[in-house]
């Protein structure tokens, strides 16, 4: 268990992070306040004066942007691109349509990373000239800042630009990645901040814009985007779309492959090779019933369709919740459904991320935290109660792990990654600690409030990003006045600000995860065989349990009793086979490792590869580390390279 937070604690850790002076890129903004101005909120917050303030402005600056989103707000974005597939780059035109905030000469700050920009031309109501533009010094993790000497009262910046084959937020696949084997596939991923190697713009979540494009692509693929995907549109190489609800620059997504579409429901459908087709509608056939339900209790779903695109298995996440389409890897095609809470989770973000989005990449919590509790309440709705037990087990145990392995600092909701990459910070933490955090809340005020308050709450900030300061202060005016008794700043503070979990919160267990502790304690101490366990009704998530608990060390007679009763080197569910290689790494059990190898070859997803490569890296395996990773490195997605090489090679070579 983590230790307890005291408020001397709570304290020490604010000012530790204050005083910490991550490494801050020249060109980056003003570094000291952001933090300051957090917890100084907060603390005025508790000083009880109720805030009641419909503009929401978000706290602080966005460290992760160059964009001077205070002086120009881009309003609309019009993409026209070709999909070069030979050289691997897209190129074209994007087309900003900006307000100005202030008066004076102040350059337009775009970010870009990579890009090769050609000219920009800038006016307004359709008379454009040539203008003058500089790219600023390259910083490792955020690009280079475009600036742009903008003639008085222009409202509309053209840039013709191409991207570069490496582009951070691109992946390019070769038809053997593919399904099929016949065909290229591109996708994007935006998140956290790699909009800006695909498109010159203000990429801060803060800023929300609408968007049109025109997508060329060679005649046999088809185009599909997070906008109005038309399923009936024949595949014939120019495609349209129109995204007419405002978003933040990382949900523009982008999927080009051989892809065809069935429908799920009246709303939902899948767009996916035709070889997985059929297999992935069957797979996620609840969709529509997720939405439904998930509608009748946080309110409408405000996004027209809901459709899922299914990546080849490079993809670096298992989801990506672009509006209207959530990009899905195909490794949680198990064939029994047991890896669906994905898809609840991407449709959960259409309220919890989408609707109401994180105004920082340090309030990521708001997306994913929030995300996770509604994961889990929609698991229920769809599954019943024994599911949603089990699912929270897992993620209250998954937390526990990570609390073990972090430092004070990253335990935070209302992280400070001034200076860092995004990338590399990420966590269960946010997702899981601020999923418990209103678990707890929950329990306080009592379900139907709370769910009462979550409506509200989507309703009072959709389409707005906001601050956990703007959080706090919500929280102020609404459930804080409400149940003086039950909720107190204090407490809630430590929740946000302070590391570890607070003394008392809840702890989510499961009686189908209970009864299976004694059989695995008989077994290890020699009682029982593992023919006599009864499996026969386990549920994959009792045999995740049952896996993820075992010990750090069994004996070679254990693994091979193991794995010689319950084929788990060969087992098809990509989850129980992680959890199984897991312990084969640390143990060193040789007949795994052709299947460690294909599974770190094949698959790109980071929850698992990153773990995996660690562990083979703390157990002495650094040359298979690196010899499987040179291997797979050709077809990795570039975040894959970068997170992994980091774990195989450390800082040096990455
Ligand atoms: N939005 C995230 C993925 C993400 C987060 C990308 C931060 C870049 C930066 C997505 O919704 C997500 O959380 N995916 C998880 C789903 C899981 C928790 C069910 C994943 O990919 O594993
Ligand atoms: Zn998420």
């Amino acid at each position: 268990m983590p230790s307890r937070p005291t408020l001397t604690r709570l304290l020490t850790c604010l000012l530790t992070v204050l005083s910490s002076g991550h490494a801050i890129s020249e060109t980056a903004k003003p570094a000291q306040d952001g933090l300051k101005q957090i917890t100084e909120d907060a603390s005025a917050i508790s000083a009880a004066e109720p805030l009641i303030n419909t503009s929401i402005t978000p706290t602080g600056p966005d460290y992760h942007s160059f964009a001077n989103s205070d002086d120009y707000r881009t309003k609309h974005l019009a993409l026209d691109l070709n999909v070069d597939f030979a050289r691997k780059v897209l190129h074209g035109k994007a087309t900003l349509q900006i307000e100005t905030l202030t008066q004076g000469n102040t350059p337009l700050i775009l970010d870009t990373r990579e890009l090769d920009i050609q000219s920009v031309q800038a006016g307004h109501n359709g008379q454009l000239h040539e203008v003058k533009f500089s790219l600023g010094a390259k910083d490792t993790h955020l690009g280079s800042p475009l600036r742009i000497q903008l003639p008085k009262d222009a409202t509309t910046v053209t840039i013709a630009y191409q991207t570069t084959p490496g582009a951070s937020g691109l992946q390019w696949l070769e038809p053997r990645q593919t399904a099929g084997k016949k065909h290229p596939f591109l996708f994007t991923q935006a998140q956290a901040i790699h909009a800006r190697s695909f498109i010159p713009l203000q990429d801060s979540p803060r800023v929300r814009i609408t968007y049109d494009a025109t997508i060329r692509t060679p005649k046999s693929l088809r185009a599909v985007m997070s906008a109005d995907n038309d399923p009936t549109v024949g595949k014939n190489g120019v495609y349209k779309f129109h995204m007419p609800q405002q978003i933040p620059s990382y949900l523009i997504a982008l999927g080009v492959g051989n892809l065809d579409f069935k429908p799920m429901g009246k709303r939902t459908g899948v767009f996916a090779e035709p070889e997985l087709l059929d297999a992935a509608a069957e797979e996620f056939a609840d969709t529509e019933s997720m939405l439904e339900t998930t509608e009748e209790v946080y309110g409408p779903y405000r996004w027209g369709r809901y459709d899922l695109l299914i990546l080849p298995p490079s993809f670096p996440f298992g989801g990506m919740e672009n509006p209207r389409l959530s990009f899905i890897t195909p490794t949680v095609i198990a064939g029994d459904k047991s890896l669906v809470a994905l898809i609840a989770h991407e449709l959960a973000h259409s309220w919890s991320g989408n609707l109401v989005s994180n105004a920082s990449w340090g309030d990521l919590w708001l997306n994913e935290g929030f995300t996770t509790y509604l994961t889990n309440r929609i698991m229920q709705f769809v599954y019943g109660d024994e599911r949603y037990q089990m699912e929270m087990a897992l993620g209250y145990d998954d937390l526990q792990i990570d609390l073990a392995e972090r430092k004070d600092g990253d335990e935070i909701l209302a992280i400070d990654i001034r200076g860092r990459d995004p990338d590399e910070v990420f966590s269960n933490i946010p997702y899981e600690k601020g999923s418990l955090f209103l678990n707890e809340l929950e329990q306080k005020v009592g379900r139907d409030n709370f769910d009462r308050f979550l409506l509200e709450y989507f309703n009072k900030f959709a389409f707005q990003s906001i601050s956990s300061a703007d959080f706090i202060k919500y929280l102020q005016q609404t459930l804080l006045k409400q149940y003086p008794d039950k909720l107190d700043m204090k407490r809630i503070n430590q929740w946000i600000f302070a590391p570890g979990i607070p003394q008392g919160a809840p702890h989510p267990q499961s009686d189908a995860f209970a009864k299976l502790d004694p059989l695995r304690q008989q077994w290890l101490n020699g009682k029982i065989k593992t023919s006599d366990i009864d499996t026969s009704d386990w549920t994959f998530h009792q045999w995740k349990y049952f896996l993820d608990s075992m010990p750090e060390k069994l004996t070679a007679t254990q693994l091979q009793e193991l794995d010689k009763t319950f084929g788990l080197t060969a087992s098809k569910n990509n989850e129980i086979a992680f959890s199984w290689l897991m312990i084969t790494v640390r143990n060193n059990y040789q007949p795994a490792n052709d299947r460690l190898q294909t599974f770190l070859t094949n698959i790109g997803r980071n929850k698992f590869l990153r773990p995996l490569y660690r562990s083979l890296m703390e157990n002495g395996k650094a040359d298979t580390a690196r010899e499987i990773f040179e291997k797979a490195k050709p077809g990795y997605h570039p975040l894959t390279v970068k997170v992994n090489s980091l774990i195989v090679y450390g800082d040096k070579q990455a």
